[in-house]
């Protein structure tokens, strides 16, 4: 008999599927479908802190780490809807009572101001988990990296001091030294790294010389770059990691738990294909676990996590030389 459960961040999935944040995730009516389609657990979409900061009559432009990014706010606005916190909290209490998966919710934080302490109403309307969602653009030429990287640091510490539940950080690869910003990430307390987000991306409309927005979803080419970086961190780092982006099939997701993610997330897909995707996926992991004799997930985790042998070197090798890629 085939155990797909497993557990992330402390919390029990009855399969490694998560649905990621998305306005997927934005509806009492979506929460239930996810469920009744198999699905492990549901990150809710993300309440902004532009929202929560609106909601304490602080706008935006008072908040110098926001000015500061240009692209944060950008990235907000595009993303934000008419959500109040009241709302939000009210969706987390009846996805709880009507569902019986981890609920997650999520926060996106530009910056380290007294917002946080929503945090705790978010533990109090009975989500099971809370998942940081911190984007900040290294873009500003003047800015040294330590100091950005000082942001991701601050937000996790003044959140983790609100809430005992467990809380991930959900981040991007724009770090100049990727693995120990990771590392060090992983000792502040949190519970898992979600590697990782991903953004608009823009692109130029030559014929009316318009900056427009491009790739929306996900391609499954994708999945290449968090699936090295779940390899190489896994088992170097002190807490739990789930792996998104580019994740679109069964053996998409059975390739991320050999690299050592204890869970995926999943948003394009689920855009893309609709949620009978999920127990497609589920079927595809089955089929592939009785090939191999596995009875349980937990018995290939990490099998192909990253150690400092020859067997590994594929995940360290860059450049495309003929020798490892046959192609000149
Ligand atoms: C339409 C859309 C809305 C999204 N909204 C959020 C969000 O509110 N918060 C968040 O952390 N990620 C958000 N994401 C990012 C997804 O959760 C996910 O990390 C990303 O799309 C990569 O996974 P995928 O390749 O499975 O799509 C959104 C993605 C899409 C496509």
């Amino acid at each position: 008999m085939i155990d797909l459960s497993t557990t992330y961040m402390g919390l029990r999935l009855r399969n490694p599927i998560i649905a990621g944040s998305s306005g997927l995730t934005n509806s009492l009516d979506n929460i239930i479908k996810l469920y009744d389609a198999g699905i492990g657990g549901i990150v809710l979409k993300s309440l902004f802190e532009e929202q929560i900061s609106q909601s304490i009559n602080k706008t935006m432009s008072q908040n110098e780490n926001v000015n500061a990014y240009p692209e944060a706010l950008d990235y907000i606005s595009h993303y934000t809807r008419e959500q109040d916190l009241d709302r939000y909290l009210k969706l987390i209490r009846e996805a709880k009572s009507k569902v019986d998966i981890p609920i997650i919710a999520s926060i996106n934080c530009v910056s380290s101001s007294e917002w946080v302490t929503f945090a705790r109403k978010i533990q109090e309307a009975g989500a099971d988990a809370l998942e940081l969602n911190i984007f900040i653009l290294p873009s500003d030429p003047r800015r040294k990296s330590d100091q950005t990287e000082q942001l991701y640091f601050d937000i996790i510490q003044s959140v983790l001091k609100q809430v005992s539940i467990p809380v991930a950080a959900k981040i991007s690869y724009y770090f100049s030294g990727f693995a120990n910003t990771a590392l060090q990430l992983s000792w502040t307390g949190i519970s898992g790294l979600v590697l990782f987000n991903r953004f608009f991306s823009p692109d130029i409309d030559i014929d009316n010389f318009e900056i427009t927005t491009s790739n929306v979803f996900s391609s499954p080419a994708e999945m290449s770059l968090p699936l090295r970086w779940v390899a190489m961190l896994s088992k170097r780092i002190q807490c739990d990691i789930a792996a998104s982006t580019g994740i679109h099939d069964g053996h998409a997701v059975v390739k991320q738990l050999l690299a050592g993610a204890k869970a995926v997330q999943i948003a394009s897909v689920l855009y893309k294909e609709g949620f009978d995707k999920v127990g497609i996926m589920l079927g595809e992991i089955n089929r592939w676990m009785e090939k191999q004799d596995f009875n349980e997930v937990t018995e290939f985790t990490g099998m192909l996590s990253f150690r400092e042998d020859k067997s590994m070197a594929a995940y360290e090798r860059v450049q495309f030389m003929k020798h490892f890629s046959g192609i000149e």
